[in-house]
């Protein structure tokens, strides 16, 4: 039985805003977050009720545990369309817009913490009531939170607040010159980037985060998960909670043989499917095999991911830039370039968004074939097309001169470290060998339910459902960068997870991530990306940032383009 937590309960009076009593309870930290304020909340109708976690006290008891407090007025209702939820006022609404302003007071109240997550809103029908307006005014307004992922719907439960946004406003400019203290923390645009530069702009506090990568977190399908393991654990033997094959455990491997046959043309035995943490990880064991054999460098798009440039400087290997044009990678550059390995991520270049057309795979093909060369291809977001089926892998033209990895990080959660490795059979049983040196093999428990999902057409629906959200989203950026920063020329096709924009002037584009960031919008600079001089430009991930945030991020960086320039 896990241990419970205490809850610090407020209730907020009608008469105004003021916290007027405070009450603990213990609740079981596996409770729909929490079953006794929301009883509290259907009782007393007028009430908001905060629920924030605190740190464990002693046991309850009398002294401690909750007490009845004077009961807060209820008589003096202002006569007036309101509510004491987030004090709300409806004549403060425009005319005919009164579910889009609804919808604006719940985003502000979930960003600024009033509305924390876990905490339940009123049901449509009470708010509507105090608001005296229709209820489909309200359920409108659900909807679209609904839709941006901050809220969500628990049938009968009610709504909940699933998601807020990162709240922590920038610093001020001048706190951020100390060398000590949380401003330290932060990105510093104008250094070159160092191994910690992700981590760095991770913890940059900033009220919208477009930095690119992730697909919508507030999304991970909870339910699903906990359901799939619980029928995992029911089923497991004993012997099962040993070591097992460094591989992965069979059943996976076959469901990601199954998943990659289906979905990206790659069609494999099972046995050849080796189960990593992730594509860092694959990168990781293909440069230790490929090294033993005397490898010095891997060829690298140009721009393409830092991330995995520093992955491979850190192993001290070379990383000679090919560049990407409209086609893709240029092969007839590879060729010049005497390497025999290149790192490519074809189905949605990063960070360009360009998918290597028809002609370039021909190339890529002919190359392969007529040199021996190896692809480590980084199947980098390619679940995420808008517009039309997602190009088959590469690995698919050329199984022997492919390692093909990819990973769950870009359809459910990077923080889940799952992906897969395919070598080229030649190199499979190297391969394994690194795997067991690295770890012995992925972690079980994750692996089976995985399994489920992908058994269960669990993760196929959870992906459908994330498309149409994630095109959404890329829409609604899209609109407001034409509208708000006309000068920004937007690349990518409608896939993945980010876009990227540059612009026909000269100016630094870590500059213009400075100045945003310093606006409270994180975002990657494109120059980061690239080796050779380029336009200026950004990179930014849609997917996490709910429609109206990312517009108004757009609108921060527009800003912060006057000031820079
Ligand atoms: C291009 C590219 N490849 C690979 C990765 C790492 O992916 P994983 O989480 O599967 O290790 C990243 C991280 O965002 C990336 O940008």
């Amino acid at each position: 039985m896990p241990a419970a937590a205490v809850y610090r309960i407020a209730w907020v009076v009608n008469s105004g805003a003021e916290v007027s009593t405070c009450d603990t309870l213990t609740l079981a930290p596996t409770s729909v977050i929490p079953i006794a304020p929301a009883a509290m909340f259907r009782a007393r109708p007028p009430f908001a009720v905060c629920v924030v976690p605190t740190v464990p006290t002693s046991p309850l008891s009398r002294d401690n545990g909750p007490v009845p407090r004077s009961k807060p007025e209820l008589s003096d209702r202002s006569k007036d369309a309101g509510t004491d939820f987030l004090q709300l006022d409806v004549s403060r609404a425009p005319q005919g817009g009164v579910s889009g302003w609804l919808s604006e007071q719940l985003r502000a109240a979930i960003a600024d913490g009033r509305l924390p997550v876990g905490t339940r809103v009123p049901p449509g029908r009470v708010l509507a009531d105090e608001l005296r307006v229709s209820r489909g005014v309200v359920t409108e307004a659900y909807r679209r939170l609904i839709e941006d992922g901050q809220l969500v719907g628990r049938g009968r439960s009610g709504t909940f607040v699933a998601a807020a946004p990162v709240t922590a406003p920038a610093p001020p400019a001048s706190a951020r010159t100390s060398t000590t203290g949380p401003a330290a923390a932060r990105t510093d645009f104008a250094a070159p980037p160092a191994h910690d530069v992700f981590d760095l702009l991770r913890a940059s506090p900033a009220r919208i985060d477009l930095t690119p990568g992730v697909p919508d977190l507030a999304a991970f399908p909870r339910g699903a998960w906990l359901r799939a393991e619980r029928r995992v654990l029911d089923d497991l033997e004993p012997a099962d909670f040993g070591y097992g094959d460094p591989r992965g455990v069979a059943p996976f491997r076959r469901a990601v043989a199954d998943w990659l046959a289906r979905t990206r043309g790659v069609r494999i035995e099972p046995g050849r499917v080796v189960i990593v943490t992730g594509v860092a990880q694959a990168l990781e064991l293909v440069t230790r095999v490929l090294m033993d054999d005397g490898l010095a460098e891997i060829a690298v798009e140009d721009p393409g991911s830092l991330g995995v440039r520093q992955h491979l400087a850190s192993r001290r290997l070379r990383t000679p830039p090919i560049p990407v044009d409209d086609g893709g990678l240029r092969v007839d550059a590879l060729r010049a370039s005497g390497a025999s390995v290149v790192a490519l991520t074809p189905a949605h270049q990063f960070p360009t968004g360009v998918v290597l057309d028809g002609g370039r795979r021909r190339e890529l093909v002919t190359w392969a074939e007529g040199t021996g060369g190896l692809i480590l291809e980084d199947d980098y977001d390619a679940e995420h097309r808008y517009d039309r089926p997602p190009v088959p892998a590469v690995q698919a033209l050329l199984p022997d001169h492919v390692f093909y990895t990819g990973s769950v990080s870009k359809t459910l959660a990077p923080a889940l470290r799952v992906g897969w490795l395919i070598a080229p059979p030649r190199y499979q049983d190297a391969v394994v060998i690194a795997k067991r040196y690295a770890d012995l093999g992925n972690a079980v428990l994750p692996q089976l339910v995985l399994t489920e999902l992908m058994g269960s057409g669990e993760l196929e629906r959870h992906l459908r459902m994330l498309r149409r959200r994630h095109r959404r989203r890329r829409d609604a950026m899209i609109e407001a960068i034409r509208t708000r920063i006309p000068a920004a020329r937007i690349h990518g096709a409608a896939a993945g997870l980010h876009l990227t924009i540059t612009f026909d002037a000269s100016f630094r584009d870590t500059d213009l991530a400075a100045a945003a960031l310093d606006l409270g919008v994180k975002t990657q600079p494109l120059s980061w990306h690239y080796q050779a001089p380029a336009a200026p430009g950004l990179v930014l991930g849609y997917a996490a940032a709910p429609p109206s945030e990312a517009a108004h991020g757009i609108e921060l960086i527009a800003e912060a383009l006057r000031q820079i320039r």
